[in-house]
């Protein structure tokens, strides 16, 4: 879309209009080089403004082409960029909303930039396992800071245009409308007959730039994802070659990338956990209730950590615990996590206290509940302690008011009727720490309401959390998967591993942590009380006596200093007692223990996860497999560059995963390798979760 602007000839207006964030797919490049070509050949234009349609610049190349590389390689955005700022009129850029990746290149390629005071700007091309390969690499270095140029092409974060690290970028910022400052601009210019200004003409002075590479180098190489390396050798280009090399370098090495592994999951995850919000039955006319007061019943680390996300998200908050000791306790940790944040700079005192003033304690819980849009029960973990709790709320709240649970394994139906409101009943399993943790599954219990839902999903998205809609079952989709990842864990020091060496094995392949180390964060008397249930309802399905030993020992993890390893701090120590009490364990089993490579410890651990997975997703519990993968990565610290258990399997080969599987069912407790239905189908047709 073009317009020359009334009153202002000699000034032509182009307009990326490509809806919902101006991507540059081919189209796009196509009409950018028609109207460039267009304004270098009329004589008439004097100078060009380049702007974004819907109130954004653009959000850069269309991440869907980058599995296609002749896609990519059609009007390849970099050339269109180079034609642009080869022009012989001045282009000024209107950057409004956002600029990102080849959308912040695009604007470079400019010779002005004029921004809005709220635009923001980032080089996330390393967060999807890609380069800035549109020029990025080479023209944002001549831009601003070299040091600052390396933070957003390893980093990807968002920048505000008025920050001054971006010194530089802008010639002008306005508080108001950028087109139209864009275009006052370009008037200027051409009534002081000012002409095209190139980055790609600037030189890069060699110090401090190769002193910031350096020790960039050194903070994130190695790195298991091969952008990282490629964007370093570019900024190094930047400094040492000649624009023209470094430009080409860059689009060989942006080609060299787009294809890895690495790459293909980063992708995934970003589409996955935009996909995660499309629930059936939820469109943008379901009712969703307004929420402000959030009560969070039971003060004990869950109740903390929700109360705290909720306060951070604006919510207003009433924290209930029928112990008068118990409220005291916990409302003391949320002052001093607000006192700490305060003397970390990272929140104003002003801030926090317009937090504090939001939080109320009381051992009232009915009083509470009268109050209250929405309840987040988090009292303890047993099927008939939750259903008084929930009983005594539903006889105390308002008619409107969404009652949430917070159970990680117990029956979401179960709990709603014991209420007289199953359809206002929802599960809201947050992750510990919760006021960290991104991962909420809302849990759609058989009776609960669309609006419900709705809301639900709602409040998760204020929280600035992700939210997985998961159906009922026992654990969810998360906790029920993580049960045979942990099954597999204990079996293997059964059989010959010790704990650092299936932690190390697993950390090494990318998990933030190892499951034992895991455990020992979460608290092992936890697993302990789910263990003991499940023998009961499930005596047939055996587990390593291994944590049970652990945990008679008194060994429930960091708390008390010691679990699967001893700990100084947070800092966890192969325990020699620990080792013996494998050892012995084994013994008892009449086993010759033996070595287990990081490969098997890895394929047992991760192939578990993705067995159930099958499972969770033949069973509806999870509505598709991308969902699990997000579980896995917001809530679980699976590593991102792996995509999560169904996409990692799917790369690996599903009838690889299941030759695996065949040859672990040979040996120690090889029951439980019986692929899932749908998986040994996948397999057999060579078919792929979808
Ligand atoms: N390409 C293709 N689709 C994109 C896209 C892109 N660059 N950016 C967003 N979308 C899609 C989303 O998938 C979503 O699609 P659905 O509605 O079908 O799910 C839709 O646009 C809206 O996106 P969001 O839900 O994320 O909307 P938002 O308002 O919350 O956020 C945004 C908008 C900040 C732009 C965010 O979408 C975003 O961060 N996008 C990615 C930006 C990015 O990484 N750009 C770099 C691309 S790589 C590159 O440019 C390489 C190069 O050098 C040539």
């Amino acid at each position: 879309m073009t317009e020359v602007p009334p009153n202002l000839s000699g000034i032509k207006l182009i307009v990326i209009d490509n809806p919902p964030v101006n991507s540059l797919g081919l189209e796009v490049r196509r009409m950018l080089t028609r109207e460039f070509a267009s304004a270098e050949e009329d004589p008439a234009v004097k100078a060009v403004v380049l702007a974004g349609a819907g109130g954004k610049f653009s959000a850069g190349a269309d991440i869907r082409e980058f599995t296609d590389a002749k896609a990519v390689s059609q009007l390849y955005l970099g050339e269109v960029i180079d034609k642009i700022e080869s022009l012989s009129k001045p282009v000024v850029a209107a950057v409004d909303g956002v600029a990102l990746g080849g959308g912040l290149e695009l604007a470079l390629g400019c010779h002005f930039r004029v921004a809005g005071r709220t635009a923001r700007v980032a080089l996330p091309e390393i967060t999807l396992g890609v380069l800035p390969g549109a020029g990025g690499t080479q023209r944002l270095p001549r831009a601003i800071e070299f040091a600052m140029a390396i933070e957003m092409a390893t980093g990807g974060q968002m920048i505000g245009a008025g920050d001054k690290r971006l010194q530089g970028l802008f010639d002008e910022i306005t508080e108001g409308d950028p087109r139209r400052a864009a275009i006052l601009f370009a008037a200027k210019i051409i009534a002081d007959g000012i002409g095209p200004r190139r980055l790609s003409e600037k030189a890069i002075p060699a110090e401090p730039a190769e002193a910031a590479l350096q020790a960039a180098r050194e903070r994130l190489l190695p790195n298991p994802v091969p952008a990282m390396a490629a964007v370093l050798e570019c900024l190094d280009d930047a400094i040492h070659r000649d624009f023209r090399t470094g430009l080409a370098n860059e689009r060989t090495r942006f080609g060299q990338v787009v294809g890895t592994p690495e790459a293909r999951a980063l992708q995934h995850a970003f589409f996955a956990e935009r996909e995660v919000s499309k629930v059936p039955g939820i469109t943008p006319e379901t009712p969703v209730l307004p929420v402000e007061a959030i009560a969070v019943i039971g003060a004990g680390t869950m109740g903390r950590g929700i109360s705290i996300a909720a306060l951070d998200a604006g919510f207003a908050v009433t924290l209930v615990d029928v112990e008068a000791a118990a409220l005291e306790r916990a409302l003391g940790a949320i002052e001093s996590h607000y006192r700490t944040m305060v003397e970390r700079k990272r929140l104003s005192e002003a801030d926090a206290d317009e937090r504090r003033k939001r939080l109320t304690g009381s051992v009232d819980l009915s009083a509470a509940a009268r109050e209250a849009d929405l309840v987040i029960e988090a009292v303890f973990e047993d099927l008939k302690v939750k259903q008084e709790v929930l009983a005594k709320l539903d006889a105390a709240a308002g008619p409107n008011t969404i009652l949430a649970t917070n159970t990680s394994t117990l029956d979401v139906d179960a709990l709603a009727v014991a209420t007289s409101r199953p359809g206002q009943v929802v599960g809201m399993h947050f992750f510990s720490p919760a006021n960290i943790m991104r991962l909420v599954e809302v849990v759609r219990g058989r009776a609960t309401s669309d609006s419900t839902l709705a809301t639900a999903l709602k409040v998760v998205s204020r929280l600035r959390k992700v939210g997985v809609v998961a159906g009922v079952c026992d654990g969810f989709i998360g906790n029920r998967m993580l049960e045979e990842y942990l099954r597999q864990a204990y079996f293997l020091l059964d059989e010959g591993a010790l704990p650092h060496e299936v932690d190390g094995a697993l950390e090494r392949w990318g998990m933030a942590m190892g499951p034992l180390r895991m455990m020992d964060l979460a608290g092992n008397d936890i697993g302990w009380a789910i263990r003991k249930r499940r023998k009961v309802e499930q005596p047939d399905r055996p587990y390593s006596a291994i944590p049970d030993l652990i945990c008679e020992r008194g060994r429930f993890g960091q708390k008390t200093g010691a679990g699967f390893y001893r700990y100084d701090g947070r800092k966890a120590i192969p325990d020699p007692e620990v080792d013996a009490l494998v050892a012995e364990h084994s013994a008892s089993l009449g086993f010759k223990r033996r070595e287990i490579d990081a490969e098997e410890i890895v394929q047992r651990c991760i192939y578990a996860l993705v067995n159930e997975g099958a499972s969770v997703l033949a069973d509806g519990i999870a509505l598709r497999a991308s969902d699990i993968d997000v579980v896995y990565l917001a809530g679980y610290g699976f590593p991102r560059y792996r995509g999560g258990p169904m996409h990692y399997a799917n790369e690996v080969g599903l009838g690889r995963v299941v030759a695996a599987m065949q040859r672990f069912q040979q040996g120690y407790q090889g029951k439980f390798w019986e692929p899932s239905p749908l998986l040994a189908e996948l397999a057999r047709s060579g078919g792929r979760f979808k």
